[in-house]
């Protein structure tokens, strides 16, 4: 699997498995299990998709050496503090069964980002961490961060799919050297992107399918891809991008699907703002 350097040089695999809304625990320490057996070294998850603990199980039996993975959660805004950070650091590494992780990010951008982010300087300091980062942060929140802390986020996890590709805020993001990391890189199916007329037509050139056409276009940007499928046969299809290229007219073509504005929700919307303040998940 081809990685790509962080800023403090930890190597991170390009393609990671996301296991939001997996949310039964049979099914979600299965997928783990599957991911792994399909080539999947990076797998994502958080406090907030409540499934840390089979997750864990996933990976524990996936017979794969721990110093193998990469392992990622995230922490809820509820636990956006220091101590929060502190505290429910130890409840994650608990329920993932795991003695360090990979990389932990700040879920959202709200809370006490300040007070989380000294913390996370301390545990990956510590060596309880290898990298720590933020996810869905605005690019001047992201540089605020970075210049006004000692330890510049490693990654910002955020939406880019073809609809929503960021082109701007990814150059922005990686001339601070923070590197952005794809949810949602099929959107979640949304606006039929599965059948895409121009991503089916680019696919059917190098016999590919949408998702990997779509994946391609990332991995060719640099950019880590995290997708998610509860099904084998996908997990393969999304891990087999490394047989062909995407010519500069297929990239042009692809540009010209950017909506430029998110296919869920606004994190600059007060309104999910105080939904978001709201959810207390007791993780
Ligand atoms: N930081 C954040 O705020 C945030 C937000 C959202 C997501 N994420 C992370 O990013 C990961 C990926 O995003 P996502 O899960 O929201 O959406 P996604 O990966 O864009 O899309 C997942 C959907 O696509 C389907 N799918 C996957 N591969 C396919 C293929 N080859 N052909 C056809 N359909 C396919 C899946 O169905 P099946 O499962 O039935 O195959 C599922 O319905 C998440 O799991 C999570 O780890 C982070």
């Amino acid at each position: 699997m081809k990685t790509v350097a962080l800023n403090n040089g930890v190597e991170i695999p390009i393609l990671g498995f996301g296991t939001f809304q997996i949310t039964d625990s049979e099914q979600a320490e299965t997928a783990v299990q599957e991911a792994i057996k399909a080539g999947y070294r990076h797998i994502d998850t958080a406090q907030s998709y409540m499934n840390e603990e089979a997750v864990g199980r996933g990976i524990a039996k996936s017979g794969v050496p721990r110093e193998e993975l990469f392992i990622t959660t995230k922490v809820w805004v509820e636990n956006v503090s220091y101590e929060g950070v502190l505290a429910s650091f130890e409840r994650s590494l608990k329920r993932l069964g795991l003695d360090y992780i990979d990389l932990l990010l700040i879920h959202q951008p709200f809370a006490d980002v300040y007070g989380a982010w000294r913390a996370m300087e301390e545990l990956q300091k510590q060596g309880k961490i290898r990298a720590i980062g933020v996810s869905n942060f605005a690019v001047d929140k992201a540089v605020d961060l970075a210049e006004f802390n000692t330890v510049t986020p490693q990654v910002n996890q955020i939406e880019i799919n073809p609809f929503q590709q960021q082109a701007k805020n990814i150059a922005a993001l990686k001339a601070e050297g923070i590197m952005p990391e794809a949810w949602a890189p099929f959107a979640e199916g949304k606006n039929d992107i599965f059948h895409n007329a121009i991503l089916v037509k680019i696919g059917e050139k190098y016999g590919k399918s949408v998702a990997q056409v779509i994946t391609r276009w990332l991995v060719e940007q640099d950019i880590i891809v995290l997708a998610k499928s509860v099904k084998p046969e996908r997990m393969q299809e999304n891990l087999n991008v490394f047989d062909f290229a995407l010519t500069d007219a297929d990239k042009q073509e692809i540009a010209t699907l950017n909506e430029g504005e998110s296919q869920f929700f606004s994190h600059a919307d007060p309104e999910m703002i105080r939904w978001m303040a709201s959810r207390k998940m007791g993780v």
